[in-house]
């Protein structure tokens, strides 16, 4: 039976099951890496929250949480690389160990600004966890640690990600139907 919002997908991309079992690859390579470092984990608002809650619970380390909100200006289709902070810090990252939780990794602005950024509060070191990599569409020199998948230049949602904020809730990752994108 087709929910209310898998009417508009017009293919899975990443299964469920797919996603779950890199999630625990990701979340044991975390743990070989951040054992006894008690690293903070970084979750980018909003489209990192469902993969955050997954992976800090497959790698089981001691560790801290905290989330960052963030947007780039739009001009256009594309982003203008200036990337605004729409919730902050709270706490004090000085000296820390931390890991970037990235939805997907795309132009690349956003984590260039926030690697800076990071480095200006104090960080002692910084990885970064992204669940997709677009490398066709890289405009920054950012690369990530660790991976999940590389995907195709397609819009995708689910599993966090959305369209127009609709979506997010999509147990895995899927490429919208046009028509979609066409109402709007
Ligand atoms: P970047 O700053 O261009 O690397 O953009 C990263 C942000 O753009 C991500 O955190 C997403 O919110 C958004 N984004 C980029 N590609 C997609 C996509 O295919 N689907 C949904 N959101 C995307
Ligand atoms: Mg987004």
């Amino acid at each position: 039976m087709k929910s209310e919002i898998e009417k508009d997908i017009l293919k899975v991309l990443l299964s469920e099951e797919e996603i779950k079992a890199r999630v625990q690859e990701l979340g044991d390579a975390l743990y070989d890496r951040f054992e006894g470092k008690k690293p903070l984990f970084l979750g980018v608002l909003k489209g990192s929250f469902v993969f955050m809650a997954d992976l800090v619970r497959a790698c089981a380390l001691d560790c801290d949480l905290e989330f960052m909100a963030l947007s780039s200006y739009q001009s256009g289709t594309s982003s203008s690389g200036r990337v605004q902070i729409n919730y902050d810090l709270r706490h004090d990252i000085t000296g820390r160990n931390i890991v970037i939780v990235e939805d997907i990794l795309d132009s690349g602005n956003t984590l260039a600004f926030l690697k800076d950024y990071l480095m200006t509060k104090g960080a002692k070191d910084i990885a970064i966890v992204t669940l997709l990599d677009k490398p066709s569409r890289r405009t920054k020199a950012v690369t990530a640690d660790l991976a999940g998948f590389t995907v195709p230049d397609e819009f995708v949602v689910g599993y966090g990600l959305d369209f127009a904020e609709r979506y997010r809730n999509l147990p895995y990752i899927g490429v919208l139907k046009p028509e979609v994108y066409e109402k709007v």
